[in-house]
């Protein structure tokens, strides 16, 4: 691992330096941005709650259909008003953002109910901060591209980690050579995931779509548009594809069961390999202060706006679709 780090520091030193994102200290002026949070109880919310606080932002209130971790308001905003049902909570943000405008309405519900959440941001002109992915499918993608009430900022939060930051200035830094690259994505999940709504068609939008989405993210930030894909292989649980992207040609194995390679005596759980033009890159821990950096991102106008993750979701979704 170190050995590879450093072949990829060594790169890195042709490009402009640049320096990592840090955790805001409490010494930098607080923006207060006033959030409500929908999805409060989840697990991703969680992140959330500690990418807010950090931040310096102010949970006015929460919407959750289950009560069962709501105690986790206590240790972030003890301030923050909790609804579980969703008509007095509406009624209520209606009323907060009336008397001073709220910055974001923050989705962290399942992906089936994301489209729900973005129209009634849309209706009450909220910026809104949603998880991934952002929508269910392509049908969903063109509504939303055209809405125009209020902005809509896709939580990706993989770009902005200092690895990927210092690997498109690597990239970026020989914009017309054309890359060769191979990822190994496995990141495995036991039966709950397939029992839980993830595994349900009519609310999740997929394996692929749900967990291989972030390096599809990294893919087209560093190399644009996908021009076509190619599946070799293809089951619910896992993949092995081609794609052409506009800078790169991209060669992927995504699985979300354990992998056990021929002559190895262990599954493998989880990895995040990259090798590009032969250089290894390892992500496999890379992934955990992601929502922090990207709330800073957001924060400072540097959100993703919806209209910068269609290359991500047409290829995903495309995808996805060779997958059901
Ligand atoms: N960016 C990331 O790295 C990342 C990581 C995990 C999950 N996610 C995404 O976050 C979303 C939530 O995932 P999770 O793992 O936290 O799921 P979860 O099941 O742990 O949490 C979802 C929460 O939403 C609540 N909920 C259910 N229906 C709702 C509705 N209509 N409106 C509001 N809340 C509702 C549930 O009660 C639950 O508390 C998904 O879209 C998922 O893809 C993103």
């Amino acid at each position: 691992m170190a050995e590879v780090l450093n072949r990829f520091e060594w790169n890195v030193q042709v490009a402009t330096a640049q320096k990592p994102e840090a955790v805001v200290t409490s010494s930098e002026p607080a923006p207060q941005k006033r959030m409500v949070l929908c999805g409060a109880g989840g697990f991703v919310a969680l992140k959330h709650l500690e990418a807010m606080k950090v931040t310096h932002c102010q949970l006015l209130g929460a919407y959750d259909p289950h009560d069962g971790n709501m105690q986790r308001l206590d240790q972030f905003f003890p301030g923050a008003l909790y609804f579980s049902d969703k008509k007095l909570f509406l009624n209520w943000v209606r009323e907060q953002n009336a008397l001073e405008p709220i910055d974001y309405l923050v989705v962290t519900a399942p992906d089936h109910a994301h489209m729900e959440w973005i129209k009634t941001a849309q209706e009450l002109r909220i910026p809104v901060l949603c998880e991934k992915p952002l929508v269910m499918n392509r049908a969903e993608l063109d509504e939303v591209t055209s809405f125009s009430g209020s902005p809509i900022y896709s939580v990706f939060q993989a770009r902005f980690l200092p690895e990927i930051q210092k690997m498109k200035l690597w990239v970026d830094h020989e914009p017309t050579q054309r890359r060769n690259v191979s990822i190994e994505y496995i990141t495995s999940r036991g039966p709950w995931y397939w029992s839980s709504w993830r595994g349900d068609q009519a609310r999740a939008a997929g394996a692929f779509a749900d967990l291989a989405i972030h390096f599809v993210d990294v893919l087209t930030y560093l190399f644009g548009s996908s021009k076509s894909f190619k599946l070799d292989e293809a089951s619910r649980f896992a993949c092995r594809g081609k794609a052409e992207l506009e800078r790169a040609d991209i060669e992927w194995e995504f699985s979300s069961k354990p992998v056990v390679r021929p002559g190895e005596k262990n599954p493998i759980y989880s990895r995040r390999l990259f090798k590009i033009d032969g250089n290894d890159f390892d992500f496999t821990r890379s992934f955990e202060q992601g929502h922090i950096i990207l709330y800073q991102h957001l924060l400072r106008g540097e959100g993703i706006p919806v209209q910068d993750v269609r290359a991500t979701l047409d290829l995903v979704f495309g995808v996805q679709g060779g997958m059901d």
